[in-house]
């Protein structure tokens, strides 16, 4: 079975193509293609995604980037020509389908009516969560392809994805692959239009995750502790009742004018930091709950730096000493008060108490929930430190439990974990063709 799967909730325009063997005992899932545009460039002046900006760029990548990833899978993208009897047909109803997406629609006719129907058998779509107006986009898109190409559509909740993407596992590929002496290319980096491009291709055959499962979702939008006692089949144990993970660590970039996504900047300031050197609180960490809460957090940051007098001076104007703060070579550090906290010091400390709070309640959770699998998808699941705090966590206390970190490769949002998951619905129950499909900003996991 072949899935091709789009993802445009946030700012990512991704669509890859996947194969599956369901013979196997495990299912043997080869990536096809794998095409992330990030737009990251554009939304960086504003510190943040901008719904419209996502939405105008999803129109104008999403042609390009299916072309990308159709010629990655090797299908052929050329010289075909639907019968004259029926273009005028199909251009009327591509002008409904796309009639919110007019530069969509342009692209569309433009690019795409020559490109043979590719020989997969269903379309998988992310239809929320994330910012409504980029949903639609991808939604719509794959509803255009869906009725070009005569192929079923498979609704996905983008949070699934963050989960499926552990069936994925980089440990498990490479275990198979070394047997089968094939290795991952490593992810291929262009530069195109000034944004950047990541094409991965990887293939091998892995063991499934054992049920019941716990995940741990933490991304910009999310932080939920979710429960699996079959595929498809989720229980949130807990959640954040604030910000998510991933929002604290942007939000405390900006105070430390670090740039956008904080979390990467957090982490690489961090690390030659002393996470010690600032005593954050821990948000709930000893609450009884499996909730959540990281704005308290993120408050007390700026409440340390405001004590300091320093939340709007903070800059990476690099110097220990007043006299040396045009230094450009000198490292980066706040200068608070007598004292001096390096910027590192901060990064690295914020860093720790909300990797202590995550780990902290993931304990608390596997302890109640006897799970056999631990799992942890989304953006924040690349972090360093979380991971190595999780890896210590069940080899030391949950020997019996298995870890599948998501794949770094798969943690920030791509369209490859949201094949995964529509593969294991696929499975569950055959897709249809109705096109009524609607963007839910709010989508949750048990929904
Ligand atoms: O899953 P994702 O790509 O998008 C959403 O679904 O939200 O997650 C993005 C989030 C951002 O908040 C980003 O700052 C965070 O993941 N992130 C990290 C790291 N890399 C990305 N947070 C902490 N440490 C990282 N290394
Ligand atoms: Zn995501």
């Amino acid at each position: 079975m072949r899935i091709l799967a789009i993802e445009t909730s946030c700012d990512e325009t991704a669509i890859s193509i996947i194969e599956s063997k369901e013979e196997k005992k495990y299912p043997e899932i080869k990536v096809l293609a794998n095409v992330v545009l990030s737009q990251i460039k554009i939304h960086k002046p504003f510190g943040g995604v901008v719904p419209n900006l996502a939405m105008r760029e999803h129109q104008k990548n999403l042609p390009h980037v299916l072309k990308l990833a159709l010629k990655e899978g090797k299908f052929s993208i050329s010289d075909f020509r639907f019968p004259i009897s029926k273009q005028n047909k199909i251009n009327k109803k591509l002008e409904t389908l796309l009639s919110r997406e007019p530069e969509l629609f342009k692209l569309f006719k433009k690019e795409l009516l020559s490109v043979p129907p590719p020989d997969i058998d269903a379309i998988a779509v992310t239809y929320g969560p994330g910012l409504e107006p980029a949903l639609w986009v991808g939604i719509n898109f794959a509803k255009a392809l869906s009725y070009l190409w005569n192929k079923p559509l498979i609704p996905v909740n983008h949070l699934e994805g963050h989960i499926y993407a552990a069936w994925l596992s980089d440990e498990n590929l490479r275990e198979t692959l070394s047997t089968k002496d094939l290795t991952p290319k490593p992810p291929l980096l262009t530069k195109e239009r000034g944004e950047k491009r990541e094409i991965i291709s990887l293939q091998g055959v892995r063991s499934e995750p054992q049920f019941p499962l716990l995940s741990l979702i933490v991304s910009g939008g999310h932080t939920e502790l979710v429960l699996m006692k079959k595929h498809l089949d989720y229980k949130i144990l807990g959640e954040t009742l604030d910000d998510a993970a991933g929002e604290a660590f942007d939000k405390v970039a900006k105070m430390l004018k670090l740039g956008y996504p904080g979390g990467p900047e957090i982490s690489k300031a961090g690390e030659k930091g002393n996470s010690r050197a600032v005593n954050f609180p821990r948000p709930m960490i000893n609450s009884k709950d499996l909730n959540f809460s990281f704005s308290g957090l993120k408050t007390s940051v700026l409440y340390f730096l405001k004590n300091q007098n320093l939340a709007s001076e903070i800059s990476l104007a690099p110097s220990r000493k007043k006299s040396e703060l045009n230094s450009a070579t000198a490292r980066p550090h706040l200068e608070i008060s007598d004292a001096s906290f390096r910027l590192e010091d901060i990064a690295a400390s914020f860093e720790q108490a909300a990797v202590d709070v995550l780990v902290s309640k993931t304990k608390k959770a596997l302890e109640n929930s006897k799970a056999k699998t631990l799992v942890v998808g989304g953006g924040v699941a690349a972090n360093k430190k979380l991971r190595a705090a999780l890896e210590k966590l069940v080899s030391e206390k949950f020997p019996k439990t298995s870890l599948f970190l998501s794949p770094m490769w798969l943690t920030g949002d791509n369209a490859t974990m949201i094949a995964a998951a529509a593969y294991f619905k696929v499975l569950k129950k055959k897709p249809s063709k109705n096109l009524d499909i609607k963007a839910q900003g709010n989508l949750r996991l048990s929904d």
